[in-house]
């Protein structure tokens, strides 16, 4: 009979020493998640989840047709048209709908969600991955958007990477909408045309023109306003805050980025490395109307937001030499080398972890040199042994020096 295989697109992770290069390394994942939080902790980003089914309503005329087109969705057991969460966006503007009033202005909240897209599997691209959502709620000025793009780059500094590894693709749609309306009466046309724009850098340019040329568009203006890269007001005023912050090097105007999602309305943006090998890291942008739409008129708050994926982010991360090598093991091995004082040798163990000392011991009976290997094994700073009624020998199996010390003495050392 063949194995139960998982599906493909989806990931096991699996502790330290994981069993080949293919499977995903928990460790790994617990990194990023770390620092992700340290980092939204240090620009006073709050943590927020929600469900990962929703009702297939949420997503749709909402996202667009890329990921609507990618939805896992079915039928419950009660006939409700539910689908498993492709991102998180729509989430937060249901739940800042219902509850915003709760909340001072603006709303900085983070949320590190695990999502489902059924995309073709491609490198950097699966069925699903973790993402974190940054958002802030409630602030038009251009103060939040720069905020914004501060906190991602300190994430990916956070993690090791520096300028000459990423760069932030900025952009706007208001400056696509300009060039737009001033050829294109039929605003009927943006949406296709904002996707032609989307596609572009994946797309020969013969197509592209012939896409651009059936809405009235000539694609030799395109490339300009793209060669150009003269930035918006706003913009121009987003790269002096960082500038203030002295973050400038982290950051380009490219209008080649503008979003596949629907729901974006102002600032975008896109974080690439700069070798050009992987896909994007992360990317975001305002969307000032969605909250509206959601709630069906009831709240009007401005919103904007990024998701970085951990799939690319691990791909890079792991090219570059940059996650911890090995987990910690234990602090202790305590070793019972005879079985005469097994119970008593519990009842120290269960006080040392009471004092929040991390400590494994062999379960069974075994030969003291299968539990020194096993305190090799499980990585363990430190064998214990009780020694006698109030002294334990104390082996450091990093240096291998031994001593003999009390029980008050072990406790002072963790
Ligand atoms: P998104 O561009 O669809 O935006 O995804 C953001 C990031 O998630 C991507 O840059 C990529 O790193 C990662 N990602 C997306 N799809 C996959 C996949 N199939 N496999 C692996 N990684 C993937 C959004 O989802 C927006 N909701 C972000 C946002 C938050 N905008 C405002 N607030």
């Amino acid at each position: 009979m063949k194995p139960l295989n998982r599906l493909p697109g989806f990931r096991d992770f699996y502790p330290d020493p994981i069993p080949t290069s293919e499977e995903g390394r928990m460790e790994e994942r617990q990194h990023i998640f770390r620092v992700w939080r340290q980092v939204a902790r240090r620009y006073g980003f709050r943590e927020y989840d929600g469900p990962p089914l929703e009702t297939l309503e949420l997503y749709k005329a909402k996202s667009g047709d890329e990921i609507i087109h990618q939805l896992y969705h079915f039928s419950d057991k009660g006939g409700r048209d539910i689908a498993l969460r492709p991102e998180m966006t729509p989430t937060l503007a249901r739940m800042v709908a219902s509850h915003q009033r709760n909340y001072k202005k603006p709303m900085k909240w983070f949320s590190i969600p695990q999502l489902f897209r059924y995309e073709r599997q491609q490198k950097g691209r699966l069925r699903e991955h973790f993402q974190l959502n940054a958002d802030i709620v409630g602030e038009s000025d251009h103060a939040a958007d720069a905020e914004l793009i501060a906190f991602l780059i300190d994430v990916l500094r956070a993690l090791g990477l520096s300028s000459e590894d990423f760069v932030i693709r900025l952009s706007s749609r208001d400056a696509w909408q300009l060039f737009f309306d001033a050829r294109c009466d039929d605003q009927g046309n943006a949406y296709e045309f904002f996707q032609i724009v989307d596609k572009l850098e994946r797309e020969t340019p013969e197509i592209s023109t012939a896409r651009f040329a059936k809405i009235g568009i000539d694609f030799e203006e395109v490339s300009a306003l793209i060669k150009a890269a003269e930035p918006t007001p706003v913009l121009r005023k987003m790269l002096e805050q960082l500038e203030d912050r002295g973050l400038g090097d982290y950051v380009k105007i490219d209008y080649g980025v503008i979003r596949g999602l629907a729901y974006y309305t102002g600032v975008v943006f896109e974080a690439f490395d700069r070798e050009g090998v992987f896909r994007a890291i992360a990317g975001g942008g305002r969307y000032d109307h969605l909250i509206k739409l959601i709630s069906k008129d009831k709240v009007d708050l401005p919103a904007l937001g990024f998701g970085m994926g951990d799939v690319v982010l691990g791909d890079m991360l792991r090219a570059k030499g940059l996650f911890p090598k090995a987990t910690d093991g234990a602090d202790i091995y305590f070793q019972i080398l005879d079985e005469a004082l097994r119970s008593s040798s519990l009842g120290t163990i269960q006080k040392l972890r009471d004092q929040g000392v991390s400590v494994e011991w062999p379960m069974t009976p075994s030969s003291p040199k299968k539990q020194f290997k096993s305190a090799h094994d499980l990585g363990a700073r430190y064998a214990v042994s009780i020694a006698d009624s109030d002294a334990f020998l104390l082996r450091d199996l990093q240096t291998r020096e031994t001593s003999t010390i009390t029980l008050d003495q072990l406790f002072t050392m963790f």
